[in-house]
């Protein structure tokens, strides 16, 4: 067995930053055509949602894969600013969450539908249990930032979501986030 090196990622609490950052995937709303209720206006393709900066192992079983997002406040026409959202490839595999700041929701759902929405803030610890798709939504007016932990092995499918969305969005109303079923939903 090849062990790994232990080794040491500083954070920066505010706004989720990781230094040396390692592996950076930034999502514009051109990225996320299709996954909000209305489609993408082509003057805002550019604007970017959120970052995920991960701190990447091999993805054997055994190991965890660690990364902090930042998602941007801001809404598409009204639906809050948000992560594409996933299953895992491997689908019983669970992740927990520590919210660092902002405010938010996360939204889960099973394969049959289910939802669930838990609230996310500063000092929240979400646990999302395998099986459950996972998005999260950034209903505040800062930047939404918290750190992920899972299973390395865990991988990612996005095409169920693309394919299918969430069965609920979270909507702006009169100033305040309002979950409403999706009409779009095609679980
Ligand atoms: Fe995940």
């Amino acid at each position: 067995m090849s062990l790994l090196t232990p080794f040491t990622t500083m954070l920066d609490l505010a706004d989720g930053v990781l230094t040396p950052q390692r592996k950076l995937v930034e999502r514009t709303l051109g990225d996320m055509d299709g996954m909000y209720a209305v489609s993408v206006p082509e003057s805002r393709r550019n604007e970017v949602v959120y970052r995920v900066s991960e701190i990447p192992v091999p993805p054997a079983e055994g190991n965890l894969l660690s990364s902090t997002t930042t998602i941007e406040p801001g809404t598409l026409e009204g639906e809050y600013h948000m992560t594409k959202g996933h299953f895992h490839a491997k689908i019983d595999r669970a992740e927990i969450y520590l919210t660092l700041a902002g405010e938010g929701r996360l939204v889960m759902a099973t394969e049959d539908g289910e939802p669930a929405v838990e609230p996310m803030g500063r000092g929240t610890i979400s646990y999302v249990p395998g099986g459950w798709a996972h998005r999260s939504v950034n209903v505040g007016a800062e930047p939404l930032v918290f750190l992920a932990a899972f299973p390395a092995d865990a991988g990612y499918d996005y095409e169920t979501i693309e394919e299918q969305g969430f069965p609920v969005l979270v909507l702006e109303r009169n100033g305040a986030p309002e979950v409403v079923p999706n009409p779009r939903y095609r679980g």
